[in-house]
C-alpha cells in the first residue's frame, strides 16, 4: 500500500467555490491510480462514505461532510496520434490501452506506450510536488483570467487521442489542446474545475457538449474496488447529465479521453459566440484559438469570477417543457427566451424567469442573485449553505407558481 497522508476535521473553506465552512471528517489527495485505489479501500475498511472533490465549483456545502473526501492531484496529459482511417473500434482500443498504462505510481507516470506519443505534459507530474500543485490549481480558480491562448506551437497530426488526468484543470486542458492547434474544445475554454468531474455533468456550453468530444474515461468503482472503462454508450450523457451523476457516490473518475484535430468542424453557431466573432474577427477566419477567446471574453463580461464574488455557475438547469406549455407561455410573455429542441419540446432560459420574477441583484442574508446573470446565485456577504439553499426553495417557488415551470437545481448538496 501507498503511504497516504489523511488529515482528519479538515476545513473544507477554501476548497469549494462558493468557500461555505464546513468540515470533513477525512480529507487525503492522491496523485496515482494506485494512490485512489488505497483511499477507496480505506474508505471501505473504515466504512467512510466517499466524496471525490475537484475544485469545488458545482458543490454546495451545507454542512459538515462524515466521511473522506478524496482529491486527485495528477497532472498528466497524453497525446497519442491516430491513424487517419482509424474506426471507433480502433479508437477505443488505443484508448484503452492508455488506460491500461494508467499512472499505478508515480515513477511510472512517464513510461512511453509502443503507441507514438508525440508530447506529453505530464513532466508536470514530476516537477510539481503534490503541495505545489494544489497551491497552483487553487491559483488557477483565482487567476483564471490569466490564461490566455498562445499561438499554436507545434504542428499535430489531423486526429489526435487526448488523455487527461482526473487532477488537470480544465481550462489548462483546453489551452494546452488549443495552443497546440488541435480543434475540439474551444467552446468549453474557461469553465472552471478539473477534468475528472467533467464527465459528471457533461460540461457544456456555447454548443458544445463535452460527451461532442468525448471518448472514453477510466474510472474505479467504489464498492467493488475494480477499474472499469466507459465508453460513450456507458455514459448516458444528457444535457448536464451523465450515469455518473445518476448514479453518485458509485465511481472516481481517474482520466478521460478525448479525439480533437483538424477534422472537426469548428461550432460557431451559437447566438452569443457569433455574434461576438461578427464584431470583432471581421477579416479573420476563425481558428480554435480566435474561437476559445471569443468564448473567454463572453463569458469574462457575463459571468462573475468565483474568486470575486463566490458562486457555482448556473444554479438551475434550463428546464425542458412541452411545446404546448411553451406556446402558451409566449402568449402571455412574448419575449420568453426558449429554444426548440430535437424532439420538439423546448429548452426555456431560466435566467429569463427568474430575471423576469425581478430578482436580479436580490441580497438576503449574504446570498442572492447575480446583478447581470440572474441564473447565477452568489454569496455577497459571509454567509452559510442553509442562506443560500433557502434563497433558491424561494426563486423556485416562485418561478412555479407564475410560470407553472420546476427549476432543477444544478450543483450538488452535500
Ligand atoms: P466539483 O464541484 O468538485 O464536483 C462536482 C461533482 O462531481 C460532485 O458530485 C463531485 O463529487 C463529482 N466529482 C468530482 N470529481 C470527480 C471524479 N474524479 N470522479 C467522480 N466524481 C467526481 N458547467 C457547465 O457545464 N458549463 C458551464 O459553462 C459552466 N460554467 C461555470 C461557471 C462558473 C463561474 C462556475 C463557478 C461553474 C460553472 N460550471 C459550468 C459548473 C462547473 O464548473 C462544472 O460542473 C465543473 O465540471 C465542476 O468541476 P469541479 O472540479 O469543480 O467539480
Ligand atoms: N437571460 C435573461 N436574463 C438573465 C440571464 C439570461 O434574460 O438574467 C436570457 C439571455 O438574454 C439569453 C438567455 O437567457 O437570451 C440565455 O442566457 P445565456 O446565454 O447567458 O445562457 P444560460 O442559459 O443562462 C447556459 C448554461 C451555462 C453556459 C451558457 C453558455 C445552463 C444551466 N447554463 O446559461 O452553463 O455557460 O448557457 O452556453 O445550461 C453552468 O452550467 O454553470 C453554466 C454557466
Amino acid at each position: 500500500m501507498n503511504t497516504l497522508t489523511v488529515v482528519h476535521d479538515f476545513d473544507l473553506s477554501g476548497y469549494t467555490t462558493f468557500g461555505f465552512a464546513q468540515k470533513a471528517a477525512h480529507y487525503v489527495e492522491v496523485e496515482t491510480d494506485d494512490q485512489l485505489a488505497d483511499a477507496v479501500q480505506l474508505a471501505r475498511d473504515e466504512h467512510w462514505p466517499i466524496l471525490p472533490l475537484g475544485e469545488g465549483s458545482n458543490i454546495v456545502l451545507t454542512q459538515d461532510y462524515n466521511g473522506l473526501v478524496i482529491r486527485q492531484t495528477g497532472q498528466r496529459i497524453e497525446y497519442v496520434s491516430l491513424p487517419e482511417n482509424a474506426t471507433t473500434t480502433d479508437t477505443h482500443s488505443i484508448a484503452r490501452t492508455v488506460n491500461d498504462k494508467g499512472t499505478h505510481s508515480q515513477t511510472q507516470a512517464n513510461v512511453e506506450t509502443p503507441i507514438q506519443t508525440l508530447t506529453n505534459a505530464q513532466t508536470r507530474t514530476q516537477t510539481e510536488t503534490k503541495t505545489q500543485s494544489l497551491a497552483n490549481a487553487e491559483k488557477r480558480v483565482q487567476s483564471d483570467s490569466e490564461l490566455q491562448p498562445d499561438k499554436p506551437t507545434q504542428a499535430m497530426s489531423r486526429r489526435m487521442l487526448v488523455t487527461a488526468a482526473a487532477g488537470v484543470n480544465w481550462h489548462t486542458l483546453v489551452m494546452d489542446t488549443v495552443n497546440k492547434g488541435l480543434v475540439g474544445l474551444e467552446n468549453l475554454s474557461l469553465i472552471p474545475g478539473l477534468v475528472g468531474a467533467a464527465p459528471v455533468q457533461n460540461i457544456g456550453a456555447y454548443g458544445v457538449e463535452l460527451c461532442d468530444r468525448f471518448v472514453s474515461l477510466k474510472a474505479l468503482h467504489i464498492q467493488s474496488g475494480r477499474w472499469q472503462t466507459f465508453t460513450i454508450d456507458d455514459c448516458e450523457f444528457a444535457y448536464r447529465d451523465s450515469l455518473f451523476k445518476r448514479h453518485i457516490g458509485q465511481y472516481i473518475i481517474a482520466n478521460v479521453s478525448f479525439e480533437l484535430g483538424s477534422h472537426i468542424k469548428l461550432q460557431t453557431g451559437y447566438g452569443a459566440l457569433n455574434q461576438y466573432l461578427d464584431t470583432h474577427c471581421v477579416n479573420q477566419a476563425p481558428t480554435a484559438a480566435i474561437v476559445s477567446e471569443a468564448v473567454c471574453a463572453i463569458r469574462r463580461s457575463k459571468l462573475p469570477n468565483p474568486a470575486a464574488l463566490p458562486n457555482a455557475g448556473s444554479f438551475f438547469h434550463n428546464p425542458v417543457i412541452p411545446a404546448a406549455q411553451y406556446t402558451a407561455l409566449t402568449k402571455e410573455h412574448p419575449d420568453m427566451v426558449g429554444y426548440r429542441q430535437p424532439d420538439g419540446q423546448y429548452k426555456v432560459a431560466a435566467g429569463w424567469l427568474i430575471d423576469h420574477l425581478g430578482y436580479k441583484g436580490y441580497c438576503h442574508e449574504g446570498v442572492g442573485v447575480h446583478e447581470h446573470q440572474a441564473l447565477v446565485l452568489v454569496k455577497y456577504a459571509p454567509a452559510t449553505g442553509s442562506a443560500l439553499l433557502a434563497l433558491a426553495n424561494t426563486i423556485q417557488t416562485h418561478v412555479l407558481r407564475v410560470f407553472g415551470i420546476t427549476l432543477s437545481i444544478e450543483p450538488r448538496l452535500i
